[in-house]
């Protein structure tokens, strides 16, 4: 008998959404995926913001990556036009970037890292703000890796697991933060079933994450999001399991429209949840998820589904597309420098000094 969790490596076809080729950023279009597998090319610092606010790249970490390169893209403009006074202009640049979707901190985190580092080169900056991009994206990957070990060790066998968007290798530098922890715990057989929510409007948990955990061979059960608190009424799962686009400095987590709900449903149910980020989506500036900034799309997102209506005409939509969910519904936070049990303030401020 063939044993499931010895299927392929997971992520061993590992996709690969942001490349660096031939002096220029190609982005897998999420748009269009799972029917699509098409790259969009940018050659400038306004064609990457664009592709983060219209979602041709989504999920925080993947946001951050991807703007470092755009600011590279941006960098070698400016300094083309003038090379004296290319700093001054790239910081217009900066702020177009930092203005493509409001919630995810890894945005900023990036763009101050890559502003920082612009600050201070002389000369033709591009080779060394490119170095730095790449060193970003591979940092992100290693915390990923290190997040699934740290998260799936959280996970008694025989775990049933929900997730919620999609934050696998396509939100991420690669591997995932939550689908990281769920590859892991898949690898290391912890696991008997993996649940998704088909997150409405852009439906990333049915085209995203389906897609990636069919690739790794990973089973993988999708439900209407409004199914999930009945899921855990039957006892099918004991973890939920996401990310974050960004956790304030007590723990609070902000992250797709939805995971409020499940976190609230959960502490009902008895269901653990944790939230898996890197520290770059840890804002200590923030005190609490209060202050978080959440994006509101335009309503015709929900108004329709795949680009069609589906709404009677003449409704109205409310389409936030980010909530926050307190920590005190929150039973761990994994970073890559480690996990926070019960997440409070206190608890925060050690693991951010930590290392
Ligand atoms: O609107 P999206 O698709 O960018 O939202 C993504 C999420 O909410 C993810 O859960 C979050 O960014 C973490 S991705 C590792």
């Amino acid at each position: 008998m063939t044993d499931p969790h010895a299927q392929p490596h997971p992520d061993a076809g590992a996709v690969q959404p942001i490349r660096w080729e031939d002096d220029r950023l190609l982005l897998l279009d999420q748009r269009v995926l799972p029917f699509e597998e098409t790259y969009l090319a940018c050659d400038t610092g306004a064609e990457v913001a664009r592709a983060i606010a219209d979602m041709v790249v989504r999920g925080a970490p993947a946001i951050g990556v991807t703007a470092a390169y755009g600011v590279v893209l941006a960098a070698r403009r400016r300094y083309g036009e003038d090379a004296e006074g290319w700093r001054a202009a790239l910081t217009q640049d900066l702020a177009v970037l930092a203005a493509a979707r409001p919630t995810a901190v890894n945005l900023g985190w990036a763009l101050d890292r890559m502003g920082r580092l612009a600050a201070d080169l002389e000369g033709d900056p591009v080779a060394a703000l490119l170095a730095e991009a790449r060193r970003m994206h591979a940092e992100d990957i290693a915390a990923n890796r290190a997040m699934g070990e740290a998260g799936a060790a959280l996970m008694a066998g025989g775990s049933g697991v929900l997730t919620h968007c999609n934050t696998g290798s396509l939100a991420t530098g690669g591997y995932g933060t939550a689908l990281g922890v769920i590859r892991s715990a898949w690898r290391a057989g912890k696991l008997a079933r993996v649940f998704a929510d088909e997150t409405r409007p852009w439906l990333q948990g049915a085209r995203l994450t389906a897609w990636e955990l069919t690739r790794d061979g990973i089973p993988v059960t999708l439900l209407a999001d409004g199914a999930a608190a009945y899921l855990m009424h039957q006892g099918e799962v004991q973890w939920v399991v996401v990310g974050a686009d960004r956790i304030a400095a007590n723990g609070d987590v902000a992250n797709k429209i939805g995971t409020y709900g499940l976190a609230v449903a959960a502490r009902h149910h008895g269901v653990n949840v944790m939230v898996v980020a890197p520290t770059s989506t840890v804002d200590m500036a923030m005190a609490s998820g209060h202050e978080v900034p959440i994006e509101t799309r335009d309503p015709a997102e929900v108004l329709g589904c795949g680009g069609r209506p589906v709404a009677a005409p003449g409704a109205a939509a409310w389409n936030p597309v980010f909530d926050v969910t307190p920590a005190e519904l929150i039973d761990a936070i994994v970073t890559e420098r480690g996990v926070v049990r019960a997440p409070n303030a206190e608890r925060m401020r050690r693991m951010m000094g930590a290392g």
